[in-house]
């Protein structure tokens, strides 16, 4: 290990914190939604935080620090998945930006939040952070 692939390492488990965090508030995120008096003030606040305060981050970390480096490693691997990552992290941030601006239709347009973000998630533990791991293992043993 030298220090780029520990800092790799650290930011993969971070990230795996931050989906724990972000799940459990998908979940609020629902049942919000599932309440009588739809869209309330409450969860239109709670959507904004999560927006500005997890999302924005997460997402920033896991394509300048992550993403980043899985492309320098293997500048022509992986290309379509880093490409999907990305597009839905713009389609996420577009879906509750429409979400906060207007008032029609946002029940249809919270689903598809919630189902995206959560495929998101899968599709991030189950395939990126397997393949850095992967490219990880690799220049360890490099090293040795
Ligand atoms: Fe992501
Ligand atoms: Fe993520």
């Amino acid at each position: 290990m030298n220090i780029i692939t520990d800092a790799i390492q650290t930011t993969i488990g971070s990230l795996l914190k931050e989906h724990q965090q972000i799940k459990k508030e998908l979940d609020l995120l629902q049942s919000l939604m599932e309440e009588k008096n739809f869209p309330s003030q409450e969860l239109l606040k709670f959507l904004n935080n999560l927006k500005t305060l997890t999302l924005s981050g997460h997402h920033e970390k896991e394509e300048k620090i992550l993403l980043k480096w899985m492309i320098d490693q293997n500048p022509n691997a992986d290309g379509a998945i880093i490409s999907k990552i990305k597009k839905d992290h713009q389609e996420l941030d577009a879906i509750v930006q429409r979400i906060l601006e207007r008032s029609e239709g946002l029940e249809d347009e919270l689903t598809n939040f919630l189902q995206l973000y959560r495929e998101h998630i899968d599709l991030e533990e189950n395939f990126i952070f397997l393949i850095a791991k992967g490219i990880l293992a690799a220049s360890e043993c490099e090293y040795h």
